[in-house]
Parts: structure tokens; C-alpha cells; sequence
């Protein structure tokens, strides 16, 4: 079930967050929970990041935001992680077959998001779901601690209206 994140979610997003197996991938490098709110309040605070609870227990998250104006029909996809202990278990489809629906519904054309060019599980789960490779941000994406600089690969989705 989704719901919005909630103050009360923080250490919880934290966790799934700062695993090694998701900070890898998202927008930030580890920060130790003390830190954390510098990543998690903007998220918050933006309105749209969402968390996704399994028998009532957060499992997964995304944020969707509607740009405005002549792009309104577009909708951008980020923050998108599981688990790790629940991975490969399907929880980011239903995640992403829920978000997919209610994008729809709220007359949203074309979703696009960014997913790193050296992660292959992300990039297979985004194709399964018809996303398109549409284009190459060329290095930039940086981990602090690896040296090279990262292509983020721009996906784009049209869905069919109704
Ligand atoms: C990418 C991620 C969201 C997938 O979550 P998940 O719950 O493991 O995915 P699911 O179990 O729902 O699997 C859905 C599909 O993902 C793909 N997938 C899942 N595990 C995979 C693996 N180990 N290798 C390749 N593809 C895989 C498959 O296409 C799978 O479809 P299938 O079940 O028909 O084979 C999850 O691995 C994750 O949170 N990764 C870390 C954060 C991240 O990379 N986020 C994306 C940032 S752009």
C-alpha cells in the first residue's frame, strides 16, 4: 500500500537508504542518521515522495513529481528503492505497476527518470516496464568514494490515455 512519508518514517528510510545495496544508486553518498535530514526533509517537504508498506511494514519508496505548464502531462521519477532484504521478491513491481496506474489515472502522459549506466538490475526492471532508452548524461553521476565519473541514462515511458 502507498501512502506519503511521514516524519515518523525517517529512520526507516534511512535504513533502506543508507543500505550499501541502495546508497550505491540513489542521489547521495552514506551519511551517518544524524545527517540524514538534509536528504530526507526536501523529500518531505516536496509533497510527493511516497513510501510503499508490505503487511504494514515500509518496504520500498519512490518520488513522483508533476512538472508544470506546458510539460504538466510529464511526470519524473526518482528516489526509487527496495528493501534490500525484500528484493527480487517482487516488491518493486507492485511498487511500479501502482505508481504506473495512478500516473494514468491522474491524466499523466510520459513519465522519465535517470538510472545509473553501471546499474543492470535497475535498467532491466525499468525495460520490463517499456521505459526507453532516450538519451546519455555523460559523467554525471560521482561516488565519493570510487573514482570514476557515471553516464546517467535518460529512460522515458508514454502511457496510452484512455
Ligand atoms: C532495482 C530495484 C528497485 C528492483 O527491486 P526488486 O524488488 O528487487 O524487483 P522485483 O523483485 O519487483 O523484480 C522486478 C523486475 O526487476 C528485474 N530484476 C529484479 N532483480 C533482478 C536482478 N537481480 N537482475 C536483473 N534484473 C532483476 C527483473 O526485470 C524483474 O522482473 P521479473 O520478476 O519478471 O524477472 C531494487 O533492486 C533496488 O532497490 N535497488 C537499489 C536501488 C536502485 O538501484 N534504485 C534505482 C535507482 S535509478
Amino acid at each position: 500500500m502507498r501512502r506519503l512519508v511521514t516524519p515518523a518514517d525517517f529512520d526507516r528510510v534511512h535504513d533502506i537508504y543508507m543500505d550499501a545495496h541502495v546508497v550505491r544508486y540513489l542521489g547521495f553518498d552514506p551519511m551517518p542518521r544524524e545527517a540524514f535530514a538534509r536528504v530526507f526533509d526536501p523529500l518531505f517537504d516536496s509533497g510527493c515522495f511516497y513510501v510503499y508498506e508490505v503487511d504494514t511494514r515500509v518496504q520500498g519508496f519512490y518520488q513522483v513529481q508533476r512538472h508544470r505548464g506546458r510539460a504538466a502531462h510529464v511526470a519524473y521519477l526518482g528516489t526509487f528503492a527496495v528493501a534490500p532484504d525484500v528484493q527480487g521478491q517482487g516488491v518493486a513491481r507492485a511498487m511500479m505497476t501502482d505508481a504506473l496506474a495512478r500516473l494514468r489515472q491522474a491524466g499523466i502522459r510520459r513519465v522519465e527518470l535517470l538510472v545509473e549506466a553501471d546499474n543492470p538490475r535497475a535498467i532491466a526492471f525499468y525495460e520490463g516496464f517499456g521505459f526507453s532508452h532516450e538519451g546519455t548524461q555523460r559523467a554525471a553521476y560521482k561516488r565519493a568514494s570510487e573514482p570514476g565519473y557515471i553516464d546517467e541514462l535518460m529512460y522515458g515511458l508514454l502511457i496510452e490515455q484512455p
